[in-house]
């Protein structure tokens, strides 16, 4: 039922705030965040992996805190001759819910392909966490009018091979390249098409009703001042947010867009 998803808003730092600044990132977040807004909205956190064992004990250590720990990446293997990845098994054991997989970041400078993004989709699933995998077009790409070829594309890719069930539940975010970290946001319209697009897309890989519980997310430069317009679209059922999540401030606002209009 497309009313029945919660949003889910989640806060990506990339390679920002080290460990300490993390614990106070978390803490001020904590005291800005209320009960009503955890019963709204579903938040996390993606820290850098060093951040990753301070911030999980600042959570659990913080009375009221539903936030949600999250990483970046992992690799698909559990362990072995890896140097410098990091296991989704030792995600799980930090009690992360939620790993970002095929940020376009990860794609455009890091060489990861579909194939490589849908075998870390199945990692992350095989350690009980949640995926929220990304896809997203370029400008050239955008201008060239091959938006929809190319995010269906990797969309596509990045499921095949899982269970209705396991797409049901987890977090797909498109985010054009274009507008992430540029402050250009697309348009609420375009967004949409774009996010419609993809869920149609998921209803013919595999059905209508893993189409319909599909949380699909919004991402590039999302703010406090545009989070309410983006997530008043049918198909927007979240924000994958980088910059705005950096402040504590701010980014709770952005969370509370329900109350600050649109
Ligand atoms: P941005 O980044 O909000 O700074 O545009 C979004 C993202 O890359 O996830």
């Amino acid at each position: 039922m497309p009313g029945d998803r919660k949003p889910l808003i989640s806060g990506n730092w990339k390679m920002n705030i080290n460990h300490l600044e993390a614990i106070q990132v978390v803490q001020k977040l904590a005291y800005l965040l209320s009960s009503d807004d955890y019963v709204a909205v579903d938040v996390s956190v993606h820290p850098p992996f060093t951040d990753l064992r301070s911030v999980q004990t600042t959570i659990e250590g913080e009375k009221r805190c539903e936030v949600a720990l999250g990483a970046q990446n992992c690799h698909w293997e559990d362990k072995g001759a890896f140097t410098g990845e990091v296991s989704p098994a030792f995600l799980a054991k930090l009690n992360c819910a939620l790993v970002i997989v095929g940020h376009s970041e990860r794609r455009e400078l890091f060489g990861e392909t579909d194939e490589t993004v849908n075998k870390k989709v199945k990692a992350v699933f095989a350690h009980a966490m949640t995926p929220i995998m990304c896809c997203g077009e370029t400008l050239e790409e955008r201008e060239a009018g091959q938006t929809d070829a190319k995010v269906l594309g990797q969309v596509k890719a990045g499921l095949a091979g899982l269970k209705a069930e396991q797409v049901a539940s987890m977090v797909i975010a498109y985010e054009p390249i274009w507008a992430i970290g540029t402050g250009k946001t697309a348009t609420a319209e375009d967004a949409q098409a774009v996010c419609g697009a993809i869920r149609a897309t998921v209803a013919e890989q595999f059905d209508a009703d893993t189409a319909a519980a599909v949380r699909i997310q919004y991402g590039g430069s999302v703010k406090s001042s545009n989070a309410a317009e983006l997530m008043g679209q049918p198909d927007i059922d979240g924000a994958l947010v980088g910059g705005a999540s950096l402040d504590p401030d701010e980014f709770a606002k952005l969370v509370q867009y329900r109350l600050h209009g649109g």
